[in-house]
């Protein structure tokens, strides 16, 4: 690696553990209690008062119950199942997501019908939706790509219109909003990722937020997530259900805890660095022509709403000497990390033998071929980005 030796390896994503939360977690770990316990109950207690509040254009007075779960993987495969969706039915969500998106409805035996992405936001394209629907489609599970919102009312106009269920992919979402109102503080199923590349960690994790009047569905929640295990008062115990086990633990949840009082702060922090790449990366002609920086929000509030969880231009290919794996290795040399966030699903082998073929969804190949996620955490500093940038800079110049 061509590194000087006061430059460090500048990963694409990291995550922010302060010391309170370290020395938090040490004494959960000393406590002897290290499962599913008071962290757990204060963490999603924690979640459901953040997305409760600071919403500047609250248009409902419903509020939100939080069940947290090993990961977002886990929980969307319970909100399928609550929603009672199963063997023929079918969900339609985006092929350009991570794969977890649609394996989690292959897995409980529904169909997932693709749908493109917008070039620009990358989310998916709502007004195709009424193209895909027939007598099978049971949900939509749209992806809030990045962090940056699909438009919940459209969104929430076809589900209404076609009498579905949403399940709201909010793994990148975390802190978003849209018009001013949370992503998780209305709309049908919401869920969250806590994996450490989300913009907060609970190591691994997840959450579902739902509406807390629906108390049913919030009971199937809990005994899917825990071996459907119901106890009464008197603490005799009964089985309704083959649930799973996918509940958080104590040590987890305290790292969310203390991760939750520091998130409005970390995407602000995103947010700054993300200025800084758009002023610095359309500067000059050639920048524009080879690199196509996804859409500026031009909404004020949608702006101020996004929570960029990554930061992910495309490359023109076709223009540049080189491949996208050389662009990544020639970065890598300078000490720069860069990821691929996502390739095409329906390309995947797996998803080829539902009959779906290269040409299907050309935004979605074309964004799956040539994206590349540019480092992006609140630790960064300004000169970090700079640095990126210039090694970005003089790469274009040699290609
Ligand atoms: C869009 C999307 N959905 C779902 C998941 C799954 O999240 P988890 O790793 O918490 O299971 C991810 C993880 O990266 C994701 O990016």
């Amino acid at each position: 690696m061509n590194l000087s030796s006061e430059q460090k390896y500048l990963p694409f994503t990291r995550p922010s553990l302060d010391e309170e939360t370290i020395s938090a977690v040490v004494e959960v770990l000393r406590s002897g209690w290290l499962s599913t316990g008071p962290q757990v109950k204060n963490f999603e207690e924690s979640l459901a008062e953040y997305l409760n509040t600071n919403n500047t254009h609250r248009t409902s007075s419903v509020s939100r119950v939080v069940k947290s779960f090993t990961s977002a993987t886990e929980a969307l495969e319970v909100a399928l199942r609550v929603c009672g969706i199963g063997p023929g039915d079918e969900v339609i969500t985006p092929s350009f997501s991570f794969v977890a998106t649609s394996n989690v409805i292959l897995k409980i035996g529904a169909t997932p019908v693709f749908v493109d992405v917008d070039l620009g936001t990358r989310n998916l394209k709502l007004e195709d939706i009424p193209k895909v629907i027939t007598q099978k489609t049971k949900a939509i599970m749209p992806v809030h790509f990045a962090g940056r919102s699909v438009d919940l009312q459209e969104l929430y106009y076809y589900a209404n219109k076609f009498n579905l269920r949403v399940i709201e992919d909010a793994a990148h979402a975390i802190g978003s909003s849209w018009q001013g109102e949370k992503i998780g503080s209305r709309g049908d199923i919401v869920v969250f990722s806590f994996h450490p590349n989300k913009n907060i960690t609970t190591i691994e994790g997840g959450a579902i937020s739902i509406d807390a009047n629906r108390s049913t569905e919030i009971k199937e929640i809990e005994l899917h997530r825990f071996h459907g295990i119901i106890k009464d008062a008197d603490n005799n115990t009964d089985v309704l259900i083959a649930g799973g086990k996918s509940n958080l633990s104590d040590v987890a949840a305290c790292v969310g805890v203390g991760q939750l009082k520091q998130l409005d702060r970390f995407n602000q922090r995103r947010k700054e660095l993300v200025e800084l790449y758009y002023k610095l990366l359309s500067v000059t002609e050639k920048q524009r022509s080879l690199l196509q920086l996804p859409l500026y929000p031009q909404d004020q509030l949608n702006r101020e709403g996004h929570s960029w969880h990554m930061f992910t231009p495309l490359l023109n290919l076709k223009k540049l000497k080189i491949t996208r794996q050389e662009f990544i290795s020639s970065m890598h040399k300078l000490g720069i990390g860069v990821g691929i966030h996502y390739p095409a699903i329906h390309l995947f082998e797996l998803y080829g033998k539902l009959g779906y073929k290269r040409g299907d969804f050309p935004n979605t190949e074309e964004i799956g071929a040539t994206t590349i996620t540019l480092p992006l955490f609140p630790a960064m500093e300004d000169s970090d980005v700079h640095r990126v940038c210039a090694a970005i800079n003089t790469l274009f110049s040699t290609h």
